[in-house]
């Protein structure tokens, strides 16, 4: 925890908690603005309301209860975090030793942890088998023969390619496999002597097409028949994230989501529902989270140049990774917010001229805004302290406070 603050620096920030935008609930900026008014915090940092991904996971969890929810660990590994997840209830999806050994540590019991990577090495999958843990996913062959060499009789799920198409961080071709290997693979872990349990999907990171579920969906069902043919009892589909944090455009809300999954999962399935697992990160998280940052330099490229450069104490090497290729376009609000404004490019503290959040995305800002003020990065709690560097150009990692 940090200092009580004293002064007034704080209350023009108070303001900002008055700039009710619906990228984080009222109560979690009044939360959050009164933790920066009396504390003394390092800039910059995350702030993050633990009751507010209470509320979130609660939303989720009665919209679908016939899901288990295995948060995905690797959207905020904050402890205080995790271990409201755990009180809760929630199941962990993890990405890496690291990830899981913090959740076994923290006394979640391995029977809740998935190792959901589907790129791990031989040891650290003896590792993770060795610590109790005995759900794996798999996308590929040799990856399937590690998991039978080294976690024997386990139950293992194949992710499969799926159109990702209007998610706003799509996850590409990286991860999955054709649905036709997939279903070959699943029979081969049968043969291999581990419990093939079933299949999983992610349509993208902040999917915002809500209709990319269901033709996943069919897929699945598909698969599942075929190899119910071929004598493999597949039972369970994972569909893994994509549910979206309110940024600056309006989304959907969660129900309209769970209304097209329940529809798919309706006609696809009927009443015959097999397990079904649901990995979210960003949308537990990202609203709950505020970053503090600070204005470092104002500066323009020409005496004739309307646009002026905005530098923060934040970029891409200290939590805003996102804004790669301006994928992920934060709120940003300052105490001046209210009076005139101008166009600014906005861009990090570092000496890599990679280091630009926004250039070609239209951003306006106070035009009495001055070096030195604070300016809060609404809905960061997700995928900011973990994307930060250790030290590039000696800047520390990104701060997090959980209240
Ligand atoms: C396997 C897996 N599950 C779940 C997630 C979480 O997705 P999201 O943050 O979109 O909810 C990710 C994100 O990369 C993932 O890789």
């Amino acid at each position: 925890m940090f200092r009580p603050k004293s002064g007034s620096s704080a209350r023009s920030i108070r303001k900002l908690s008055q700039n009710e935008d619906p990228a984080v609930k009222s109560n979690t900026i009044e939360r959050i603005t009164d933790y920066i008014t009396n504390y003394e915090l390092p800039s910059p940092c995350l702030v993050l309301d633990v009751d507010a991904v209470e509320e979130n996971y609660k939303e989720m969890a009665s919209l679908f209860p016939s899901a288990k929810i295995y948060y995905a660990v690797k959207a905020n590994p904050a402890e205080m975090l995790v271990k409201r997840l755990d009180q809760l209830g929630s199941c962990f999806d993890t990405a890496s030793p690291g990830e899981f050994d913090m959740c076994i540590r923290l006394g979640i019991a391995p029977e809740r942890i998935s190792y959901g990577n589907t790129i791990k090495k031989q040891a650290d999958i003896a590792y993770a088998y060795a610590q109790g843990i005995r759900l794996f996913a798999f996308d590929s062959e040799n990856e399937l023969e590690k998991i039978a060499a080294s976690a024997p009789g386990s139950r293992v799920y194949c992710r499969i390619l799926v159109e990702s198409g209007g998610a706003e961080w799509p996850l590409s071709r990286k991860f999955g496999c054709a649905p036709e290997m997939a279903l070959e693979l699943l029979i081969k872990a049968q043969g291999l002597g581990l419990d093939a349990y079933g299949v999983s999907f992610h349509v993208g990171s902040q999917q915002v097409n809500l209709d990319r579920w269901e033709p996943a969906i069919a897929k699945v069902a598909e698969m599942f028949a075929q190899a119910k043919k071929q004598g493999v009892n597949l039972r369970l589909i994972d569909m893994g994230g994509g549910f979206p944090t309110h940024y600056r455009t309006d989304v959907e809300p969660i129900k309209s989501y769970e209304q097209k999954i329940s529809a798919a999962m309706d006609k696809h399935f009927g009443t015959d529902l097999p397990d079904i697992i649901l990995e979210p990160g960003r949308s537990l998280v990202g609203g709950a989270g505020i970053i503090q940052a600070e204005v470092v330099l104002i500066s323009r490229k020409s005496t004739e140049e309307k646009t002026r450069w905005v530098y923060l104490d934040i970029g891409k090497f200290s939590g805003l990774a996102e804004t790669m290729d301006e994928a992920i376009k934060y709120h940003i609000v300052t105490a001046r917010d209210g009076g005139p404004t101008g166009p600014v490019v906005l861009a990090g503290p570092t000496c890599d001229s990679a280091d630009i959040m926004y250039e070609k995305t239209h951003y306006e800002m106070p035009l009495d805004l001055k070096e030195g003020d604070k300016v809060l990065i609404l809905a960061t709690g997700a995928y900011t302290t973990t994307y930060s560097s250790v030290n590039f150009n000696g800047f520390a990692p990104l701060g997090i406070v959980c209240i």
